[in-house]
């Protein structure tokens, strides 16, 4: 038995590629702000919430596709934009688009990326792809190369104007190999930039307001989701500016630490703005489980960040392909064995809280 074969479950690809990156990339990728108590909670906020599985119900067939954006994915799956994804593995992020390309679900590319708009669209011709990016103090977006990519919406990163306090990166600072020393699709002032990450941070509009959305929207025909709401105060902010989705995520636990895990955010911003627009989430999610539990709380669509890195770490492409249907394949059973035969039935009735921590 090949060793990729013996890992299955995205924790065994965690263990395996902590032990092939090199030190200063997996500091990058697994470290979160300060004392990473988001990190740790993000994933036990997920473990706090219990499955009520029903019976005797007929899950012979089953359907995980829905619709996002007004198209069909075929599992309400993705991937988050993380930056340099070519320090985990020469594949980087064309390897992660194909991952998500053989399940059927979003990929989303990083302003930070390795690899360009247009490797992507040869990488991955048929997968869903969004572009992200931070608003610099330059306000370029590279937004007509991408849509010419096939790239079909924006994402906004609003929890990251000042880079999170990561202590391993300040004691051994991120260096990246001659060959990963440009960043395909920055901005010019971006691209400039030497590849450190905190000096990459310095060309981010630190003042920059909700009048940077009503900008966008006005610039761009795109469909246009904010990702790192925490509140639901920020997020009935976001449905007054028109925007298509609201991503609530925390940044993986890398910005604010003890800010709340997702998982326990997300109800209250359900409650409040679904059917408004669309409502994503990421943080944590490291199990088919934790997909089943973020849909039945009303979350139209789930992305994961580390886990893809982790996949490729450890088998580029092929690593990655693996970690996502791990998560499919558990999504699937989970969904099986709770008497759920299609993703759209998934309501709060199909999770629990832990005595003392209720409150659905
Ligand atoms: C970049 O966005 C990071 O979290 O390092």
């Amino acid at each position: 038995m090949k060793k990729i074969d013996r890992l299955v479950c995205v924790e065994d690809f965690a263990q395996e590629a902590k032990q092939v990156l090199a030190k200063n990339a997996k500091d990058y990728f697994t470290s979160g702000a300060d004392d990473e108590i988001t990190v740790v909670q993000n994933t036990e906020a997920f473990s706090r919430l219990l499955i009520r599985p029903r019976v005797l119900r007929d899950v012979s067939v089953r359907n995980l596709s829905t619709m996002i954006l007004g198209k069909s994915v075929k599992v309400p799956l993705g991937v988050s934009p993380s930056a340099f994804q070519g320090l985990a593995h020469s594949d980087g992020e064309c390897g992660s688009a194909k991952a998500v390309e053989a399940i059927g679900g979003i990929f989303i590319l990083s302003v930070f990326a390795t690899k360009s708009y247009e490797e992507i669209a040869a990488a991955a011709p048929n997968v869903r792809r969004w572009f992200q990016f931070y608003m610099h103090k330059d306000r370029q977006v590279k937004e007509k190369a991408a849509q010419k990519a096939g790239f079909e919406a924006i994402v906004l990163t609003l929890d990251a104007q000042s880079v999170g306090n990561r202590r391993s990166s300040r004691r051994d600072p991120l260096e990246f190999p001659s060959h990963l020393k440009s960043l395909p699709n920055a901005t010019p002032d971006a691209a400039q930039k030497e590849l450190k990450i905190f000096e990459l941070h310095d060309i981010m509009d630190h003042g920059v307001t909700w009048e940077a959305v009503s900008w966008l929207k006005s610039i761009s025909n795109l469909p246009l989701v904010v990702k790192g709401i925490q509140t639901v105060e920020d997020a009935i902010i976001a449905v007054s500016h028109g925007v298509d989705a609201i991503f609530v995520s925390n940044h993986g636990g890398r910005q604010v630490d003890t800010a709340v895990p997702t998982c326990d955010i997300l109800p209250e911003i359900v409650r409040t703005v679904k059917g408004k627009c669309e409502i994503y989430v990421d943080g944590g999610v490291r199990r088919g489980t934790d997909i089943f539990k973020a849909l039945a709380l009303g979350a139209n669509m789930v992305f994961v960040g580390r886990p893809i890195v982790y996949g490729l770490a450890v088998g580029g492409t092929v690593g990655a392909t693996k970690v996502m249907h791990i998560l499919r394949d558990e999504l699937d059973l989970t969904m099986a064995l709770s008497g759920v035969s299609n993703v759209s039935e998934l309501t709060p009735s199909y999770v629990n809280r832990v005595p003392g921590h209720s409150h659905l």
